[in-house]
């Protein structure tokens, strides 16, 4: 978007101010904003606001991005709950620049200066930790209209402005960044350091790739390592390996290209983004860069003589992985295994990964949360692609539950080359098998995290080939997959 004309960007008393509003539920929002809504403000106020008074996260992160100011409301019998400092400190990570905090429901205190000044100076020390220009508190009780729009007689202690006029006096906060400051702060980059809000209901997976969006560029991105996430009860930082809706965390993400961005010092509607889901395409989080990491500019793709064609043509195959996917017991190692063997009879150069003994060594260090089988399987899909590279027809057996990760793993490959063969075992029936009497340990609660039964399977749905192995032996599941590697052209050039 062209920037307005200077006359435009000098705060003129026209010049519309955009709230964001947060609040306790209870804490009286909607009468605040019908009051405010209504009063005749010398600046047209932009209110962004859920219907029904309470805040919603999403809301609050789609109406923060652009607001030149946030307005937070707590009930002066409770104070500075942790539901309202978490709130503040969201506030704070998308970069809302200034703060109002209004303290609601005064006549239920008998508009008494005690539970006041103790807000009042919670909230100050609070801002003033999190870095905001420091906030303006206001006591009012909405619902009569006292101190929103006129003075109340009842509080002869509150020397300060009623809360619409505490509005008018605010800046309007987007304007600062000259030309001059915004161009000086642009860079490009790959890889950077974030603060992020995570409002999804599933939790922020390192590794996971996610959509990220900016003003002007949308890219896949994955958070390659989260540092930390942040406590909003004292500020501390928290060690973290995912973000739980609500969460506020900093962490080090690497884009599939570099795109142009503000730095902190530019303009702030140029340094945020939003996270969606891949697969839902919903927004689940958003951010805003700190720094962009150097490391990704020094690290270069080394281009080699010998490519993976030439290595291919030297085998007289096409490489490709055969990405078996399904419940523990289904029966993926166990056809896995005779596919190899078959193939390797026809004089095929293969590979076969098998979960049980990755985790022995490459992985030994992850587990089975959701976090540790995202990263699982992102490390094999890496390690397939090497072997595609080497000209290899590699096979993997992982259960692989989710969609995701598995759709990252085609994404590194060439067309075609990854084929996914869902071993398709209904869970009863491997329940039943039990060949390592886990899913008993499950069952007894035991063996936590287990697939299918307190951690979820997400079935494959457009697999390459299907085995129904209640109807389909082993022996013959092998031999339609080799049917399917002749027919596609794997096995020979
Ligand atoms: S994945 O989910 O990350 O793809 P992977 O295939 O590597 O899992 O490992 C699964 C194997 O680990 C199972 O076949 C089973 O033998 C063993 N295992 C141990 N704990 C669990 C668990 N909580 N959930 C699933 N499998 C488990």
């Amino acid at each position: 978007m062209p920037d307005a004309p200077q006359s435009e960007v000098t705060a003129t008393p026209a010049s519309p101010l955009r709230l964001t509003i947060a609040g306790a539920s209870g804490a009286g929002t909607s009468a605040l904003v019908s009051c405010l809504r209504a009063a005749r403000c010398r600046r047209p106020l932009v209110i962004a606001d859920a219907p029904d008074g309470e805040t919603h996260l999403d809301d609050l992160v789609a109406a923060a991005a652009t607001a030149d100011a946030g307005l937070l409301v707590v009930e002066a019998s409770d104070g500075l709950t942790a539901a309202v400092r978490r709130q503040l400190l969201q506030l704070s990570a998308l970069g809302v620049p200034q703060l109002v905090v209004v303290v609601n429901k005064m006549d239920g205190v008998g508009w008494a200066q005690t539970p006041f000044d103790r807000v009042a100076a919670e909230a100050r020390a609070l801002v003033d930790e999190l870095g905001l220009s420091a906030a303006i508190v206001v006591p009012t009780a909405a619902a009569a209209d006292e101190n929103v729009t006129s003075r109340t007689g009842r509080a002869p202690w509150y020397q300060g402005p009623t809360l619409v006029a505490a509005l008018e006096a605010l800046s309007a906060a987007d304007d600062p960044g000259s030309e001059e400051e915004a161009r000086t702060g642009t860079d490009v980059a790959d890889a950077f350091e974030a603060t992020i809000v995570w409002t999804e209901a599933a939790p922020l997976l390192p590794g996971r790739t996610y959509l990220l969006r900016t003003a002007t560029a949308t890219v896949t991105a994955s958070v390659v390592r989260l540092k930390y996430k942040t406590n909003p009860a004292n500020l501390q930082r928290l060690a973290a390996t995912t973000l739980v809706r609500g969460d506020v965390g900093v962490g080090n993400l690497k884009l599939e290209r570099r795109i142009a961005f503000a730095s902190d010092r530019g303009r702030r509607h140029a340094s945020g983004f939003i996270l969606l889901d891949q697969v839902s395409g919903r927004t689940a989080g958003a951010g805003r860069w700190h720094f962009a990491l150097r490391r990704a500019e020094n690290v270069h793709w080394q281009t080699l003589d010998v490519d993976k064609t030439a290595r291919a043509v030297l085998k007289g195959q096409r490489p490709c992985v055969l990405w078996y996917t399904g419940l523990s017991g289904a029966g993926k190692s166990t056809i896995a295994n005779l596919v190899d063997r078959r193939l390797h009879d026809l004089g095929r150069h293969t590979y076969l990964l098998d979960g049980e003994n990755v985790r022995h060594g490459l992985n030994k260090d992850l587990g089975f949360t959701d976090a540790d089988r995202v990263e699982n399987i992102r490390r094999i899909g890496e390690v397939a692609k090497l072997m595609v590279d080497a000209g290899l027809i590699v096979g993997t057996a992982f259960i692989s539950p989710f969609r995701a990760e598995r759709g990252m793993a085609r994404a590194l490959l060439a067309e075609g080359e990854f084929i996914e063969v869902h071993i398709d075992t209904p869970l009863a029936v491997a329940e039943q098998r039990d060949p390592k009497g886990l899913y008993r340990k499950a069952r007894r609660g035991v063996l936590k995290n287990f697939t299918g039964i307190d951690s979820p399977y997400e079935a494959p749905q457009h697999p390459d080939i299907r085995v129904d192995t209640t109807v389909t032996t082993a022996d013959e599941a092998a031999e339609q997959i080799v049917a399917l590697l002749r027919e596609r052209g794997f096995l020979g050039i």
